[in-house]
């Protein structure tokens, strides 16, 4: 058995997530945790949200509360969407815990401590009519590209250009709209992570199994020339970690606050400490995952994350554990993503575009979404979601071929044998066969989830559903019967512990299907298919099951047409 540690990139605290959020990180994380847990593995699972910084203060003040308040409340939101799409954290945290304040704290001091921050004075804008530094989404002035009057002092929405505060024609502050700003010297706290820059390529240079997609964006930003640029690591903001603490090797940061993704990744960390404090355990219950000194290093760990976050986990966040010269855990590997795009256009969260997690599950359960959006997975290069596609997927993978399956073997059961496993009839060719063939397939899903290729696993899944079905209608049960009931008893019986291996095998990607197909055969028995041929021999004949309610519906064009209008505009 081996020990996994698997992090989702955290979700920022300001609204709720859209689909190619999810499908960028938590649900492929989530798919992998299950799978995991299903080969008998020790899995962590730990997902937060991203509290800090400018967007949750301005979305705070948007919404006219105070920024902790807005935090508690967005959490819980958040927290109940990610049950209800199934995501099996063991630990949904938040990086505004007194966990992360301490750990984010103590990996500065250390960082310092080696001389790997420095202090430096900089120049700011200055909001004399709001008494403070304004941070670059907080100043808004005239894009000197395009003529745009609303642009952000970090970039402008309009033309995409990335700007500098000083920049803006006309500039004011977001908060007041005051005009009277000035430029003035301020101090911060610089990580120079240029000094790990050879660590930091050797260490990328050895993870050769990993996917193109993180290893050319870290390459691209390690040999950039500002790609690993020592970097401000702190904000002239009230709402984040204080970068001024007792013991800090640095003096005057007063009113400060660390960067929201300097703090970001260490909750990753701070959020198994919650874990184990929320459980009553101890450190070291914690640390058996992080810290080598404490037995981690047989740890295997995975992170999920869309590809913007890529250069954070393979450069900044490995300088921020490289630089305190403790033994915590590195990333063993980065499964990254590309895009999911809506309908001929981008999901925006700024925009409202697209599907958004309650609307979502507020039209269909989840297993219908985990099911197109895994097997759609942006892996090699974006994806689309449109609406046909979602319903030719739902229509056929699901209702016609899965459910369909378990619907016609239980009823047809129902009616000639009655509700429990029918005795009688030995495995013929036919059978044999089945088995075989089933025993390739499931070992070609296993190596595609080993490996964290998404969709060519769902693909073996969907051959998988699609061999019982090709089994039944050539054994033909309801023929058999008129001749041969034995036979058909026997097919019967081995499809009714079929649904049983479905049920087991498909978990990881529509867990409610999943945990419905077993109760139906009135079984608690998930143990994975090691060998299917007594795998299928599970449920004894006499064996009580109940033909379950219908699995999977049918999406019709009326739905499909309305749904597509409904969310073709912007959400409130
Ligand atoms: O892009 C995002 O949504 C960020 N909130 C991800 C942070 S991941 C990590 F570093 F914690
Ligand atoms: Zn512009």
């Amino acid at each position: 058995m081996a020990r996994i540690l698997i992090t989702s990139a955290i979700p920022y605290i300001n609204g709720i997530k859209h689909l190619g959020n999810l499908v960028g990180s938590q649900l492929p994380a989530d798919l992998y945790a299950r799978y995991m847990r299903a080969r008998g593995h020790e899995v962590m699972f730990i997902c937060a949200t991203d509290e800090h910084g400018t967007p949750a203060e301005l979305a705070a003040a948007k919404a006219g509360m105070p920024v902790a308040e807005y935090c508690a409340k967005m959490w819980a939101v958040q927290k109940e969407l990610a049950d209800g799409f199934g995501l099996s954290f063991d630990h949904f945290g938040r990086s505004s815990s007194e966990q992360n304040r301490i750990l984010t704290q103590h990996f500065a001091r250390r960082l310092g401590e080696n001389g790997l921050i420095e202090v430096v004075t900089e120049k700011q804008i200055y909001s004399v009519a709001d008494g403070r530094f304004l941070p670059d989404r907080y100043i808004e002035g005239t894009c000197p590209n395009c003529g745009y009057e609303k642009a952000r002092g970090d970039q402008c929405e309009n033309c995409t250009k990335q700007l500098e505060p000083t920049d803006l024609i006309e500039p004011r502050s977001a908060i007041s709209g005051s005009t009277e700003l000035e430029v003035r010297e301020t101090r911060h706290l610089y990580l120079r992570q240029s000094r790990l820059r050879d660590r930091l390529e050797t260490w990328i240079d050895s993870k050769t199994d990993w996917p193109v997609l993180t290893t050319s964006i870290a390459r691209k930003w390690l040999h950039d020339g500002d790609g690993l640029q020592d970097r401000g690591i702190t904000r002239d903001l009230d709402w984040g970690v204080p970068a001024q603490f007792e013991g800090a090797p640095w003096e005057g940061m007063e009113g400060k606050v660390f960067y929201v993704w300097f703090d970001a990744p260490i909750e990753y960390i701070a959020a198994t400490w919650e874990w184990a404090d929320a459980q009553g355990l101890s450190d070291n219950d914690w640390k058996r995952w992080w810290r080598s000194d404490k037995g981690a290093e047989d740890v295997r760990y995975v992170q999920f994350m869309g590809k913007d976050n890529v250069p954070f986990h393979t450069l900044s966040f490995p300088a921020t554990i490289m630089g305190s010269g403790e033994p915590w855990k590195l990333v063993d590997y980065i499964k990254s993503f590309n895009y999911l795009n809506y309908d001929g256009g981008q999901f925006s969260t700024s925009q409202g575009r697209g599907v958004f997690m309650d609307q979502a599950l507020s039209i269909l359960p989840a297993d219908y979404w985990r099911w197109w959006l895994l097997s759609h997975a942006p892996e090699n290069s974006d994806s689309e979601f449109t609406w046909e596609n979602f319903q030719v997927s739902v229509n056929k993978d699901l209702a016609d071929v899965l459910g369909n399956f378990v619907s016609r073997v239980t009823k047809f059961c129902r009616s000639k044998f009655g509700e429990a496993v029918p005795a009688g009839g030995a495995w013929g060719e036919q059978e044999k066969a089945l088995i075989r063939d089933l025993g390739q397939r499931i070992r070609t899903y296993e190596q595609h989830m080993d490996a964290m290729e998404i969709r060519k696993a769902s693909g073996a899944l969907r051959a998988i559903w699609g061999a019982g079905n090709e089994y039944l209608q050539s054994a033909a049960p309801w023929a058999a019967f008129k001749t041969d009931p034995e036979r058909a008893a026997a097919i019967i019986r081995l499809s009714l512990n079929l649904i049983r291996l479905y049920a087991v095998v498909s978990a990881p990607f529509i867990p409610d299907a999943s945990a419905k197909m077993l109760e139906a055969m009135h079984s608690d028995d998930d143990s994975w298919p090691e060998d299917p041929g007594s795998a299928l021999t599970t449920l004894p004949a006499g064996h009580g099951f109940t033909v379950p309610e219908m699995l999977f519906r049918k999406i019709t064009d009326e739905e499909r047409a309305e749904w597509q209008q409904r969310f073709a505009g912007r959400r409130d």
